[in-house]
């Protein structure tokens, strides 16, 4: 009780001030996921430079055929969502689920999550990959 009676006592001014650093904060947390969502067109721009010659993400773009369509990733299950493609046995047992986190693991070193998998690619920079998860994301209707 002795902090909420000291609380209680401070001058008007005092606790004004504390409240707005508090509004502050929240503000500052409110902004925060934002920021690390990434931006789609900078992962889109990655994905065509990089991922494309394997992956088409969006049925008019084109993308190569050496590894499978990854046409509405978000909440698919790892190594069914493209029916015609040759998936490994690793990446077909994974029972991993596409989403954000998985997609951050995986992109990160993705042997490292499924060992077997034929998908090779690494995604060094954590920005790189909110930008492409960030694209995944926004072709999900
Ligand atoms: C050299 C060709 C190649 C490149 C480049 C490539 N991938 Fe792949 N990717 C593959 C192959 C092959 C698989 C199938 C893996 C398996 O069967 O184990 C795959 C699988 C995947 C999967 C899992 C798909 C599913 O249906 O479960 C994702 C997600 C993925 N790649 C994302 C990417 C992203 C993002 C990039 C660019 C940063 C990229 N890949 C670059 C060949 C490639």
């Amino acid at each position: 009780m002795r902090p909420l009676f000291l609380f209680a006592r401070l001058p008007r001014g005092e606790s004004l001030a504390h409240s707005k650093g508090a509004v502050f904060a929240l503000a500052l947390l409110a902004a925060l996921p934002a920021h690390a969502a990434g931006s789609a067109e900078a992962g889109k721009e990655y994905f065509t430079a990089t991922c494309m010659v394997c992956h088409s993400a969006e049925p008019t773009d084109d993308g190569g055929a050496q590894g499978p369509v990854l046409y509405g990733l978000i909440g698919r299950t790892a190594g069914k969502g493209d029916p015609k493609f040759k998936y490994t046995k690793a990446i077909k047992a994974s029972n991993v689920v596409w989403n954000a986190a998985t997609l951050d693991k995986f992109l990160t070193n993705p042997p490292a999550m499924i060992y077997g998998t034929a998908m090779a690619e690494i995604v060094a920079s954590k920005a790189d990959r909110d930008n492409i998860i960030a694209y995944f994301t926004s072709l999900k209707k």
